[in-house]
């Protein structure tokens, strides 16, 4: 069976309960479950932290055996060197995702350092981001 990994960076274990204005209501462990159910032909991790350095290990430890990585690195999208240069060290697609539109917000969030070695980048959609990511390996 196919294997991919969401890897979700700092602040996003408190989807549900942080600025649902901007990310919603639902946990992400609720949408994660249904995702699994509607995906059920892949083997779907999950891995959160929010720590750099967890993230980067992550990264090398599936980056050369999983079919596809899903990455909302939230925060350390547009601060870090490190996980950008992880994702171009490995060889699984990475897939950008985030929940919020980051270019209708402010102007530190509109760059990333993840995207220049992204396969592609689905933004905006919500939770449904992480789900139009994975149809991308479908
Ligand atoms: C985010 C956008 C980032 O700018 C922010 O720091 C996050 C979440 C998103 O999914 O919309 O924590 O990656």
């Amino acid at each position: 069976m196919k294997k991919l990994i969401i890897i979700n960076g700092p602040n996003l274990n408190l989807l549900g309960k942080r600025e649902p204005e901007i990310y919603g209501n639902q946990t992400f462990v609720e949408f994660f479950n249904s995702l699994k159910q509607k995906y059920s032909d892949f083997e779907i991790d999950y891995f959160q932290s929010n720590i750099e350095g967890e993230i980067i290990d992550k990264l090398h430890e599936v980056g050369f055996s999983f079919h596809g990585i899903i990455l909302n690195a939230a925060a350390y999208t547009h601060t870090s060197v490190g996980i950008g240069d992880a994702v171009k060290a490995i060889e699984t697609p990475v897939v950008e995702v985030h929940i919020s539109n980051t270019y209708a917000r402010q102007d530190f969030r509109h760059h990333s350092f993840i995207s220049p070695n992204a396969q592609g980048v689905i933004l905006g959609f919500g939770l449904q981001s992480y789900e139009l990511a994975i149809q991308s390996f479908v």
